[in-house]
């Protein structure tokens, strides 16, 4: 916990780069980093990319999962999660463009496209660490309240908390928010990440963070508790969203 959401973003940009930095790559063996989206990791990127611009990480040897993509949206709309990844990371960082999966909202084959996205994951072996955000009603990446244990990559419909809640990115107008997407699952999530950092900030999240933390276990309602159950799960909050 920390006094500002300065703090807590610094201080998990330092983390995610002393584990690049600290890994061995091989060109078979990269560091495999999950990423999320939403306004909660922007201050982490900002310094990620503040550091590489500096000498002091690389991502040349990194490969990026990102968590989830609305259904629909192209990768140039400025809403889709593709936009956001290139316009707040990607595109000031040195990845090499081929190191970065997200998933295609446009796909028509959706089942196809899930199931690649969850066989590539596997094919790494370890996701070494996975960022993510906290939704107020609990979600992980769009596991919405109902996502089982067991949950992979699949298409999901929104639940009208999250439409609510991301409208604020499409002008506040909730009948503009798509109401479905594709995400990583559950089990993608858990069973695959060595470690699992979420980031959350503001007094927003501080009842949704109470529960994550002290809630009933593995409640498929408040998909977050799930973590609970990881053995390697870290928390990086401000004062605000630790408030309860
Ligand atoms: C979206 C994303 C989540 C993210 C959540 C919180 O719904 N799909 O992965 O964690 O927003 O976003 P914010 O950090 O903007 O509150």
């Amino acid at each position: 916990t920390f006094s500002s959401a300065e703090d807590a973003s610094e201080y998990l940009a330092n983390y995610i780069i002393s584990k690049v930095n600290n890994f061995q790559p091989t060109p078979s063996k990269p560091f495999v980093l999950g990423l999320p989206t939403g306004s909660s990791p922007e201050g982490v990127y900002a310094r990620l990319i503040k550091a590489n611009k500096a000498g002091k990480v690389t991502f040349k040897n990194v490969v990026t999962f990102n968590m989830d993509e609305y259904l629909g949206l192209k990768p140039t709309d400025k809403q889709s999660y593709h936009y956001f990844m290139y316009d707040k990371f990607f595109n000031h960082v040195d990845i090499p463009r081929e190191n970065i999966n997200i998933l295609n909202g446009l796909a028509t084959d959706i089942d196809k496209e899930c199931a690649n996205y969850e066989a590539k994951i596997k094919k790494y072996g370890r996701i070494h660490l996975f960022m993510g955000g906290l939704g107020p009603e609990g979600h992980l990446a769009f596991n919405e309240a109902g996502s089982s244990r067991d949950s992979i990559t699949r298409r999901v419909s929104l639940v009208p908390s999250t439409i609510k809640a991301n409208c604020r990115f499409f002008e506040n107008d909730e009948s503009k928010v798509p109401r479905y997407a594709l995400s990583v699952g559950i089990s993608t999530i858990l069973d695959n990440s060595d470690e699992v950092a979420l980031i959350v900030l503001g007094e927003a999240k501080a009842a949704a963070l109470e529960k994550t933390i002290h809630g009933k276990k593995n409640d498929a309602q408040f998909p977050s508790s799930y973590l609970q159950d990881h053995p390697n799960a870290l928390i990086v909050c401000d004062n605000a969203a630790a408030g309860l």
